[in-house]
This record gives structure tokens, sequence and C-alpha cells, in this order.
């Protein structure tokens, strides 16, 4: 695919047909993945990946928890701006978007503890973040999707555990792969338009 499709096909999905995917091709992505940015140069990171439904489903338990309790009658009735449109329409299926798709891949990323002082602080985790949109446009660019889920809080620790991490490791999300289901319903986004974002030599008030 050009390059430009990709980053214009780009979308988060969350429902998938039945098609499985090869795992020659979770293996490009994954290669994607190892070819980001790196602030260390070791490119250090694992991947879990996930395919059977008992994997996942015992991975995911939390995320099911989640989508669960979401009150989607807190969003009836009432005019809804777009981001409101989308958290409605992507809470219920925190889990269903994981579980339901071929695979889930788990990057990991060596770090104890987070340190958010300064950005800087931040660049192992910046660097997993590199991965895993190298790892999100790759998917797209072999014509399928990805659903993208960040823990929540100690979702985090939870899912690891499960998974058998050491401790040392964190992932920055996980995300599922699979094709979209045709028929899924695309939300309207804000313009993504630059205009009205650029500030030449320095910040300008509008
Ligand atoms: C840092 C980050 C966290 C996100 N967390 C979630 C998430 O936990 N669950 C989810 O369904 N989507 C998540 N998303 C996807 C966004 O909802 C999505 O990118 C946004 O609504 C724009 O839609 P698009 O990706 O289809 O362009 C996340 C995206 C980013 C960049």
């Amino acid at each position: 695919m050009e390059f430009n499709e990709v980053i214009n096909k780009r979308r988060t999905s969350r429902e998938w047909s039945d098609q499985e995917v090869d795992f020659e091709t979770i293996k490009r992505i994954l290669a994607a993945g190892m070819k980001a940015p790196t602030w260390d140069h070791y490119r250090n990171w694992q991947f879990i990946v996930l395919h059977t439904k008992e994997e996942k489903e015992k991975a995911f338990a939390y995320a099911k928890y989640i989508a669960d309790k979401f009150d989607t009658g807190r969003y009836e009735n009432r005019k809804l701006n777009l981001a409101q449109e989308m958290y409605a329409y992507a809470m219920p299926r925190q889990y269903t978007m994981l579980v339901n798709c071929p695979y889930v891949i788990v990057p990991l990323f060596k770090c104890s503890r987070l340190n958010g002082e300064w950005v800087s602080k931040l660049n192992p985790l910046t660097s997993a973040w590199c991965v895993a949109e190298n790892m999100m446009l790759a998917v797209i660019n072999e014509g399928l999707g990805y659903s993208l889920r960040i823990p929540l809080n100690k979702e985090h620790d939870i899912v690891l555990e499960k998974l058998g991490v050491p401790k040392g490791w964190m992932t920055p999300c996980f995300i599922g792969v699979g094709h979209p289901k045709e028929e899924e319903r695309i939300l309207e986004q804000y313009d993504s338009s630059p205009e009205g974002h650029i500030h030449m030599g320095g910040w300008r008030r509008k």
C-alpha cells in the first residue's frame, strides 16, 4: 500500500469477521515494530502473542469487568459530542474487541517504575509507543484492522501477572489484530487538517 493510503486508512476497529490471520502476517507486523526508533539502541522489546480464545479470555478478564460495568444508559437520550459518541461506542466493546479477533499482541519494554517528572524520563515508554504505532500502521498495510486498549491503572499489573511476565517489564497497550467486520459503524471524527494548529516561528495566539 502506498504510505499516504496507510495513513488515511488507519482507524481503530472494535468488531471482527470470523476470518483467520496467517501467522506469517503477524511476524511481518512484529518486524515492523522492531524497526521503530528507540531511546537506548538496544531494541530490547519482547512480544507476547495470544491466539487461542482461552488465552485471550484469561488475560483480559479485567477488561470484561470494565466493559460490563459501563453504564450505557448514561449516554442515552442526550446530545453527545464526537468524543462522547466514541467513548459510548468503545467502552462496551473493550473486552470483545480483544477476544473476538484472531491475535492480540502485548508489546513489552524493560522498566521497573515509570518516572514522569520530565518527558525524557519516559523514553522507555515513549519508544514502546513508537513500536506500537509501527505495528498499527503495518496492520493497516496488510489490509487488516487493529483494536487498541491501554490497561486502566492496576489492570496493567493484573494482565502481566496472568501472562507470567517477570517483574521489571511493562506494556504500553494491547493490540488486537484481525479482519474488521465490514458493516462496523465508522464514527465521525473531528477535522484532522493541520490548518489552525500551526504556529510559525513560535506560539501565536489565535
Ligand atoms: C493513547 C491512546 C489510548 C487509547 N486507548 C484506547 C482504549 O483503551 N480503548 C479503545 O477502545 N480505544 C483506545 N484508543 C483509540 C482511540 O479511541 C481512537 O484512536 C480515537 O477515538 C480516534 O479514532 P481512530 O483511531 O479510529 O482514528 C486509544 C488511542 C490512543 C492514542
